[in-house]
């Protein structure tokens, strides 16, 4: 443990006597100073006067103000922090309140020495880490991004121009690139920056329509041209006059709409599904596709001639994996917004922890980013996503269960360590020690029954009372 550990001052805050005992002991048996109070009202104006503890572990069910009340008034004295809460009671709400008020876990009583301990080493960690990271300061200004996409690389620059140069007239662009690469927010700039902006921008995702739909969604249909057409019903095409069409996913589209849409590029002109009415539409198309078109081109899945028509130019949007610097962008922008949003209250980002998010492949790119992001800002405690809150997967710390939640089983060695500290310094004899705690919690657990607790514990009764009397 390192040196700075040994010094952390630790806040017991129960108006049980008792408890306030047992935790001291078992903390300062791992050398932390451990300083009590005997009330919620005790244990605020204490972390108000400072100076502030390192960790507070405070009661739920006081006498006087509750420990969720106290926790609220710490969290405001100083948002910073770390809180424990205590509890008997297992509650839903309980947890709830106590995450929802910004504690950093919660444990249940009685206690567990080892979780106790482990849980006040993952806090001490914690706060050591948050502390690390200091000032921040964040890679980008969200306001300088009204575009919405952010990067700075080469290879994005290199999008920047093309975009640039697509809008000032209505040529067909076809975006490719994986899934999450930004497709669509590039689809959206072109339309923002050409002279169509102010008529609508409509995407359709050809692979989430049947394709016995997608014609009367995109060119409308006639009242009784098919069953449950039981009204006139105008398509995208029409709706969009003037304006922009994204055909997202066009790989997807059957062979028979890919004829339809020629002809839309070829001569303005759409039909409605059941109609004989030719209609003029002034529509500019934008596509988007992670298939291999030439391939399906080759294999007689795609129209050739359809192919040439969409690519007049062609945008390849990069894999987040090549242009990973700039993922700090993407994350500082995420999180800003988040924050802005009130989505999220954490701003920072440890360095390691950036280390992690700019080594990981992103096969989901951006919004696989994206997610990770939000997810981790989510149930970060204090003020900055460390490594512990990033995802396992991805080569973080965290499963889905909050930090501390579990004792992992690598800390058990630490704790009979702390047991055997503990018995050493009894006074009495160090096994009779260990039996008398095992005793008093079996007993605690039965609610103070000694038949209950010698049932738990696998012995009888007289030896129960035997141990609990310390004899
Ligand atoms: N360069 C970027 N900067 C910031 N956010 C981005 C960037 N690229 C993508 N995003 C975000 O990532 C998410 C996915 O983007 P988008 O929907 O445009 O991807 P896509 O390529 O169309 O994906 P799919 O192929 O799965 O449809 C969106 O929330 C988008 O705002
Ligand atoms: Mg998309």
């Amino acid at each position: 443990m390192p040196d700075s550990k040994q010094a952390a001052t630790i806040l017991v805050v129960d108006d049980d006597a008792e408890i306030r005992y047992s935790l001291s002991r078992v903390l300062s048996s791992r050398g932390y100073q451990v300083i009590e109070a005997a009330s919620g009202e005790q244990g605020v104006a204490m972390v108000r006067k400072g100076p502030a503890p390192h960790l507070v572990f405070l009661d739920v069910r006081m006498g006087g103000m509750g420990g969720i009340e106290a926790l609220q008034h710490i969290r405001s004295a100083n948002p910073r922090q770390l809180v424990v809460l205590m509890t008997a009671f297992g509650t839903a709400q309980t947890a709830i309140e106590a995450m929802k008020y910004g504690a950093f876990d919660y444990v249940m009583k009685p206690f567990d020495p080892a979780k106790v301990l482990s849980l006040a080493q993952n806090a001490l960690q914690a706060h050591a880490d948050l502390r690390a990271v200091g000032d921040y300061k964040p890679s980008v200004n969200p306001d300088d991004y009204r575009e919405g996409i952010v990067g700075s690389s080469p290879v994005m620059q290199d999008v920047f121009k093309v975009i640039g140069q697509v809008t000032a007239s209505d040529v067909t662009v076809m975006i490719t690139g994986e899934s999450g690469t930004g497709k669509e927010l590039v689809a959206r700039s072109i339309w923002k920056h050409s002279h169509r902006s102010s008529k609508p921008f409509i995407a359709v995702n050809c692979a989430a329509i049947p394709d016995n739909l997608i014609e009367s969604e995109l060119f409308g249909h006639e009242k009784g041209s098919f069953t449950g057409a039981t009204v006139q019903r105008l398509g995208k095409f029409e709706l969009c006059d003037g304006g922009t069409i994204f055909l997202d996913e066009i790989g997807d589209m059957a062979l028979a709409t890919q004829t339809k849409i020629l002809r839309v590029l070829q001569q303005g002109e759409i039909q409605r599904v059941g109609g004989t009415e030719t209609i003029r539409v002034d529509v500019r198309i934008l596509a988007a596709t992670n298939k291999d078109l030439e391939a399906m081109v080759k294999a007689k899945t795609f129209r050739e001639d359809l192919y040439y028509r969409l690519n007049v130019v062609r945008i390849r949007m990069p894999a987040l994996r090549e242009r990973t610097e700039d993922i700090p962008q993407i994350v500082d922008f995420c999180l800003q917004n988040l924050v802005k949003q009130r989505k999220a209250r954490v701003g920072k980002v440890a360095p390691e922890a950036m280390a992690v998010l700019v080594r990981y492949a992103w096969p989901g790119n951006v919004r696989e980013l994206e997610n990770v992001v939000y997810r981790s800002a989510v149930i970060a405690q204090g003020d900055a996503i460390l490594v512990k809150y990033l995802p396992i997967e991805i080569g973080g710390g965290s499963a889905a269960v909050p930090a501390g939640a579990a004792a992992p089983a690598a800390d058990l060695p630490a704790a009979l360590d702390a047991v055997y500290a503990a018995a050493k310094a009894s006074g009495g004899g160090a096994l009779e020690f260990v039996e008398r705690e095992i005793v008093a919690r079996a007993l605690a657990e039965a609610g103070g029954d000694p038949v209950a607790a010698a049932k738990i514990l696998g012995i009888t009764k007289a030896a129960v009372q035997k141990r609990a009397k310390g004899a």
